[in-house]
C-alpha cells in the first residue's frame, strides 16, 4: 500500500483482516511511526482496534522506502492524493512521482507485479499519464513485467472501515485479462457486485458517483433557498419527493452544502475534464457555484436575527465537514468562520474530534471542550454538522444564548423545534420557515 491516508490505511487494514498479508509504505515518516504503534493517524470509527490487531497478527507491516514496500508484494496498490489545482483540474504531480519510483523499483525486478491504481483520478489518466511513466522508467512493457488496473475507492469518512469491508460495489477497470484474475482473487471473499470494465470507465464511474451525490445536494439546496422565500419547510418537500420509487431519498436534505476532501475536487476535476474536450459543464458549474454561496444564507439568517456581527461571539458546533472524522477539508465551517471573522464577531468552536485540525487552519479562535463551555457567553450559535451528540442535547442549554437564535444549518433539532421555542429560542434553518 503506498499512501497511508483515509484509504490506504482502511485498504490495508481490510486487505490485512482478510488475511493477505500486507506492506505499507507512506513518504511521511511520523505517520508511518504512528500506525507502527498501533496508533491511527485519522479518527475513524473501529480503525485504531483493527489496525492493531492485524499488526499483532503479522498481517499488516511497515517499510521505510518504496522499494521495500513493492518488493515482496504481487500487488501494488496507489493510494496517495490527487488534489485540485487552483483552476480545479486534477494535480497529478504526487502520483505520478509515486509511479515514477515505482518503475524504478520494477526495473530492477524479475517479478510480474500488478499495480492498482486507487487514487481517484480523472478518465484516461491511468492510460496516458501514469502507465508511459511507468514503462518509460521501468523500461518494461504495460502488460509484460508488470499490469495495471484501476479500482477506485468509494468509502465514506465517518464510516470507512465499514465501507471498506462491506462495499455497495466493487469497481475494476482492466486493461489485460490478467489483471482480471488477480484482482477477482483478491476481491472473492467480498460480498458485493463486481463491476469490470476498462480503466477509463472505471475512472469516470467515481467521478460520476460523486458528482451525482453532490448534484442531489445542490438540487436540494436550491429548493430549500426558494422555499425559504415562499415559507414553505423544504423537509416536507423533499421527503415526499424522496419517497417516488423512481429517486432515492438519501442526499436530498437541504443544509449548509457539501465538504469533504472529495466531493468538491471530484466535481471541479469532472468540470475541468469537461472543459479540456471542448464541453462546457453548465450543471456541474452550478452544483458548485451553489455550493460555495450556501454557507452565505447562515450568515443572512444570523444578520436578520441579530443585526451587525462585529464584537457579538457566535458558536460553531461541529467544524469537520461531517460528523465521525477529524478531516476539515473542505468543511463548510471553514467558509462560515472565515465570514464571521471578515464581519468582526468573535468565534467559539467545538467538536468532538477535529478541533486540533481546525486549530491548525484557525488559531485565533476560542476552541471549547464541550457543548456547555461553547455556548457560554456566546449570542447565537450554528450547528454544522449532522453529529448525534447536537441532536440529543439538553435543549436546555441553549437558553444561555444572548439571541436565543440557534441557526440550525443541518437540521438536526428539527423535531425539537416547538419544545426550543416554548424556552423562548429562536429556531431557524435553510428551507425551514420563520415563524411569523
Ligand atoms: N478520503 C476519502 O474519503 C476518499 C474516498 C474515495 C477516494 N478518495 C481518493 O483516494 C485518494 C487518497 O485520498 P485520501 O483521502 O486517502 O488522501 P490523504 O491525503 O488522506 O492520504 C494520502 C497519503 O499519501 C501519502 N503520500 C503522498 N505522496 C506520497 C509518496 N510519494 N509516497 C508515499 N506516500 C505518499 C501522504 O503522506 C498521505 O498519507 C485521493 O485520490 C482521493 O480523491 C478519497
Amino acid at each position: 500500500m503506498v499512501g497511508l491516508g483515509y484509504v490506504g490505511l482502511v485498504t490495508a487494514v481490510t486487505l490485512a483482516k482478510k488475511g493477505n498479508e500486507v506492506t505499507c509504505y507512506d513518504i511521511d515518516a511520523a505517520k508511518l511511526d504512528m500506525v507502527a504503534r498501533g496508533d491511527s493517524p485519522i479518527s475513524e470509527k473501529g480503525l485504531e482496534e483493527e489496525l492493531k490487531a492485524v499488526l499483532a497478527a503479522g498481517k499488516l507491516s511497515i517499510v521505510r522506502s518504496l522499494a521495500d514496500a513493492v518488493n515482496d508484494s504481487e500487488v501494488v496498490f496507489i493510494c496517495v492524493g490527487t488534489p485540485s489545482k487552483p483552476d480545479g483540474s486534477i494535480d497529478l504531480s504526487g502520483i505520478i512521482s509515486v509511479a515514477q519510483e515505482l518503475g524504478e523499483t520494477l526495473r530492477v525486478s524479475d517479478e510480474h507485479r500488478t499495480v492498482v491504481v486507487k487514487s481517484s483520478v480523472v478518465p484516461g489518466t491511468t492510460d496516458k499519464r501514469i502507465c508511459p511513466v511507468l514503462e518509460e522508467s521501468s523500461g518494461k512493457k504495460c502488460g509484460d513485467g508488470f499490469g495495471v488496473c484501476v479500482n477506485p475507492e468509494f468509502l465514506r469518512e465517518g464510516s470507512a472501515l465499514e465501507d471498506g469491508l462491506h462495499p455497495d460495489r466493487i469497481v475494476i477497470g482492466l486493461m489485460n485479462s490478467e489483471e482480471g484474475v488477480v484482482m477477482q482473487g483478491l476481491y472473492d471473499s467480498f460480498d458485493c457486485p463486481k463491476v469490470v470494465v476498462d480503466t477509463k470507465t472505471a475512472e469516470m464511474i467515481k467521478y460520476v458517483s460523486n458528482a451525482l451525490l453532490a448534484t442531489k445536494i445542490s438540487f436540494a439546496n436550491e429548493i430549500a433557498n426558494i422555499c425559504d422565500k415562499l415559507g414553505i419547510d423544504v423537509d416536507n418537500v423533499m421527503g415526499a419527493v424522496g419517497l417516488d420509487s423512481r429517486l432515492n431519498p438519501k442526499f436530498l436534505r437541504a443544509g449548509l452544502g457539501f465538504g469533504g476532501s472529495c466531493f468538491p475536487k471530484d466535481v471541479s476535476a469532472l468540470a475541468a475534464v469537461g472543459r479540456e474536450v471542448g464541453y462546457e459543464p453548465k450543471l456541474l458549474d452550478a452544483v458548485l457555484k451553489l455550493n460555495d454561496w450556501q454557507p452565505t444564507r447562515a450568515i443572512q439568517i444570523l444578520k436578520e436575527e441579530v443585526g451587525t456581527l462585529s464584537g457579538k461571539r457566535i458558536t460553531i458546533l461541529g467544524l469537520a465537514f461531517k460528523p465521525g472524522t477529524d478531516d476539515m477539508r473542505g468543511s463548510r465551517a471553514i467558509p462560515i468562520i472565515a465570514s464571521l471573522l471578515d464581519e468582526g464577531a468573535k468565534v467559539i468552536g467545538f467538536d468532538p474530534l477535529a478541533s486540533d485540525n481546525a486549530r491548525k487552519l484557525f488559531p485565533d479562535i476560542d476552541y471549547a471542550a464541550s457543548v456547555s463551555e461553547a455556548l457560554e457567553g456566546s449570542d447565537a450559535c450554528i450547528i454544522q454538522t449532522d453529529d448525534v451528540i447536537f441532536a440529543e442535547l439538553d435543549i436546555k442549554e441553549f437558553k444561555v444564548l444572548g439571541s436565543g437564535l440557534v441557526i440550525d444549518g443541518r437540521r438536526v433539532l428539527a423535531h425539537k423545534r416547538g419544545e426550543l421555542e416554548s424556552l423562548g429560542i429562536i429556531y431557524r434553518g435553510i428551507g425551514v420557515p420563520k415563524r411569523a
